[in-house]
């Protein structure tokens, strides 16, 4: 398939190129467009398919439910039934925003849209291109990220080129995402509330507006069970090479993964590391790849996705990472970066590690 690339930032807004990739959507094709998230793989919510499109543009399966997104809080009663307070609550504070509530969906929203499951993903993004986008197109567009299936999920223009050139019909290449991870979901449908995945919106903030606590699928008591959220039982986030991460105070982590690069460059492997910034120059290795500064955890989570595929262009066949437990980013931060090493986390100071 030929795919259409058009380029403009949220502060100069090509109407004719909006309505052009409205018109996409509408007659049931595919345009990947920018959010302040992630960058998103668009259909039409209501044509199931499209739902079919995106699975197979992802290489994905269809049993993992899309985000409807929407552009403005109202739009979620076309959607959703049993709406309750909280929902009304989480919308006003924090939409348009990095945040996802499931809620039931109405009978006319297809299946095929949310993966066969009587519950809808629903996001109002604040990206301004997006927001055109979902306006002209009919209110209701369909988006996962915009990545292959277990690949990074896309936060640059040329991540997205990369991934979906020749699937998709339209890409609109835009800014880097702003935040750089993906929406908080928060499951209301169950209660108390549940975050089935940590964002930039923690559950402490969420909690205190709905003023319960909320309960995080990740502390759950029993973790073999069903995942809540389907997509999160698939590999995911991960680069090329294996990743591993090593937990630890900063100077048994220095040294712990300087002793794994000796071991693995012993073993012929070529290696890289990511880390801090403070810790950068600490590293016997040419590859090293610092997301940010200890105390600027935005920027370590905006630059996350990017790092993990730059990974891929040094040919490593290892990738140690430190660990990024910053206050109110790090479930997130630490989330992701878990999945990108399929669980592979190790202690810097040999102590068994969860
Ligand atoms: O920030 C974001 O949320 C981005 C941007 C594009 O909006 N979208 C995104 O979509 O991350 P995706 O498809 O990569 O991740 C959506 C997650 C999946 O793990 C999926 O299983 C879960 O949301 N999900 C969707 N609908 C659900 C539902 N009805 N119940 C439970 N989980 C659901
Ligand atoms: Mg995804």
């Amino acid at each position: 398939m030929k795919t259409v690339i058009v380029s403009m930032s949220a502060d100069s807004i090509d109407a004719e190129q909006i309505e052009a990739a409205a018109k996409v959507i509408q007659r049931g094709g595919l345009v990947a467009f920018p959010t302040e998230t992630v960058y998103g793989l668009g259909g039409n919510a209501f044509d199931p398919g499209a739902a079919k499109k995106i699975y197979a543009a992802k290489g994905r399966p269809s049993d993992n439910p899309l985000i409807v997104h929407i552009a403005g809080a109202e739009d979620l009663f076309r959607i959703a039934k049993d709406v309750p307070k909280e929902a009304r609550i989480l919308a006003e504070k924090l939409w348009p925003g990095p945040l996802t509530m499931i809620l039931n969906k109405k009978e006319d929203l297809p299946k095929e849209t949310t993966g066969g499951l009587d519950t809808v993903a629903i996001r109002c993004p604040s990206d301004p291109v997006a927001r055109e986008l979902i306006r002209r197109s009919g209110g209701f567009i369909a988006a996962p990220s915009a990545n292959l299936s277990g690949r990074p999920s896309t936060t640059r223009a040329e991540h997205v080129i990369r991934d979906m050139d020749g699937r998709v019909d339209m890409i609109i290449a835009s800014d880097d995402s702003r935040i750089g991870l993906e929406s908080t979901i928060v499951d209301l449908t169950v209660s108390p509330a549940a975050i089935l995945r940590p964002g930039y919106y923690s559950a402490q903030l969420i909690s205190e507006l709905l003023k319960e606590t909320v309960v995080s699928a990740e502390t759950a008591a029993d973790p073999d069970a069903a995942p809540k959220a389907p997509g999160m039982k698939y590999r995911h986030y991960a680069p090329k090479a294996e990743l591993v991460v090593i937990t630890g105070d900063r100077e048994q982590t220095v040294a712990a993964i300087n002793e794994k690069i000796r071991e693995s460059q012993k073993a012929g492997k070529k290696a890289a590391v990511i880390c801090l910034e403070e810790t950068a120059k600490r590293y016997d290795c040419p590859d090293v790849f610092p997301l940010g500064c200890a105390g600027d955890e935005e920027m370590i989570a905006h630059r996350l996705f990017d790092v993990l595929r730059k990974t891929d262009e040094t040919k490593a066949d290892i990738i140690y990472s430190e660990a990024f437990e910053t206050p109110n980013l790090g479930s997130a931060i630490m989330n992701r970066l878990r999945k990108a090493a399929g669980g592979r986390i190790i202690a810097a100071d040999g102590s068994p590690s969860d």
